[in-house]
């Protein structure tokens, strides 16, 4: 394995994969393949470009064009694919689920296409805790569970996952399936939470907590999950799904406490607002299979957070260009008139 094709790698969780291939992995060629939508950004990789240039190639391109996608992965004699690329964002999902289904199901169902016809390549899927929808009590989602989702964009989501794992029964793709935890970390585009509590608060502005802020989720360090994808991408057996988190919760409200605390910031920045639709509870997922191949996250959810908080703070230079474009009108749409709780 030397030519490797990371699709989205121009995207959050993708381009601190992209550094770890590079950095592990000397005799590896990456060829990021991403469409740069408002979530990619080229200086997410600026630093990557630099250091590696003779290892290190991008591509502008959308993993819907089969045309392309296949010229690519010929040119760069691709051996394996990594697909990082999707719509990410529930919010916008519920806003505009178009583009999920065209990118997170069709471009899926292409990638699969162009493996399965040059040379059945290998094939890794990134995928999310989402897909198994709200688990009730103190239940853990394990990989062999039956698939709830519940958003345009989690379905989307477990929509590519069934495509991916037929392809493997049917044409014996050899492929596996990651499923991550709530990633937080450097380069995380500002409509997620993590960094839009941080830079809405660096800000001065409120932070609006959905519902009663009591939703749980797992949030992991962005560099323990693509550490978690890397040993599944090697060591993983083909075929298998591999849940990928801390196996720790915590209340979104406990998440916004740690946040506020390590900026010094006061709790009555906190603003209740009305719920997101279809909201899910709680996600959590036994990890047992992934730690069972050798891996652990050196980050508690506390860590990740604080880390996360501090990195945002050291990188303005990063999020005020975004802050000022797009995401304006983005963040008016969503949050202009929703209603305030009491
Ligand atoms: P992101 O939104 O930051 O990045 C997505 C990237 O995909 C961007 O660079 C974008 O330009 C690219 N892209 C979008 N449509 C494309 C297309 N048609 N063709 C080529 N490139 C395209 O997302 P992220 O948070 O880095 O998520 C990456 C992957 O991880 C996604 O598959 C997501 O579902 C999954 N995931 C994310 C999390 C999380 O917490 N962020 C957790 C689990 C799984
Ligand atoms: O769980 C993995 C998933 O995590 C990934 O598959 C998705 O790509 C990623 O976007 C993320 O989805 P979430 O919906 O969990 O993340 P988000 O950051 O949007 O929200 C996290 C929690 O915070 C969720 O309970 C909703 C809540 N929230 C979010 C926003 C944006 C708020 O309370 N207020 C907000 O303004």
């Amino acid at each position: 394995m030397q030519n490797i094709f990371v699709t989205g790698g121009a995207g959050f969780i993708g381009c601190n994969y992209v550094r770890l291939l590079l950095e592990k992995h000397p005799n590896y060629r990456v060829i990021v393949f991403d469409k740069l939508t408002y979530a990619g950004r080229l200086e997410n990789l600026q630093d990557v470009a630099a250091v590696y240039a003779d290892r290190y190639t991008f591509v502008q391109g959308d993993i819907c064009d089969a045309q392309m996608v296949e010229a690519t992965i010929q040119q760069h004699d691709v051996d394996t694919i990594v697909n990082f690329a999707a719509e990410t964002h529930v919010d916008r999902s519920i806003l505009e689920p178009d583009a999920f289904v065209k990118t997170d199901v069709f471009g899926t169902y292409t990638l699969l296409e162009a493996a399965r016809k040059l040379g059945n390549l290998r094939y890794h899927q990134i995928s999310t805790d989402e897909v198994y929808g709200h688990i009730e009590g103190d239940q853990r989602s394990e990989e062999g569970d039956k698939l709830h989702p519940r958003s345009p964009y989690s379905a989307s989501k477990a929509s590519a996952d069934h495509f991916v794992h037929a392809y493997h029964i049917t044409y014996g793709l050899p492929i596996t399936i990651s499923r991550g935890a709530n990633n937080i970390g450097p380069y995380q585009y500002p409509e997620k939470v993590v960094p839009l509590f941080v830079t809405n608060a660096l800000n001065d502005q409120r932070l609006p907590v959905y519902g009663d802020g009591k939703q749980m989720r797992d949030y992991q360090y962005v560099v323990d999950h693509c550490e978690g994808i890397d040993l599944i991408l090697h060591k993983g057996e083909i075929g298998e799904v591999y849940n990928v988190g801390t196996g720790q919760e915590m209340t979104n409200l406990e998440m916004v406490e740690i946040l506020l605390d390590e900026l010094g910031k006061p709790r009555s920045l906190i603003q209740h607002v009305e719920d997101r639709q279809g909201h899910d509870r709680r996600y959590c997922m036994d990890v047992r299979k992934i730690m069972a191949l050798g891996w652990e996250p050196s980050h508690t959810p506390e860590e990740a957070i604080r880390a996360t908080v501090r990195w945002y703070v050291d990188n303005r230079w990063w999020w005020e260009p975004i802050r000022s474009g797009e995401f304006r009108q983005y963040y008016e749409r969503v949050y202009g008139n929703r209603k305030v709780l009491a």
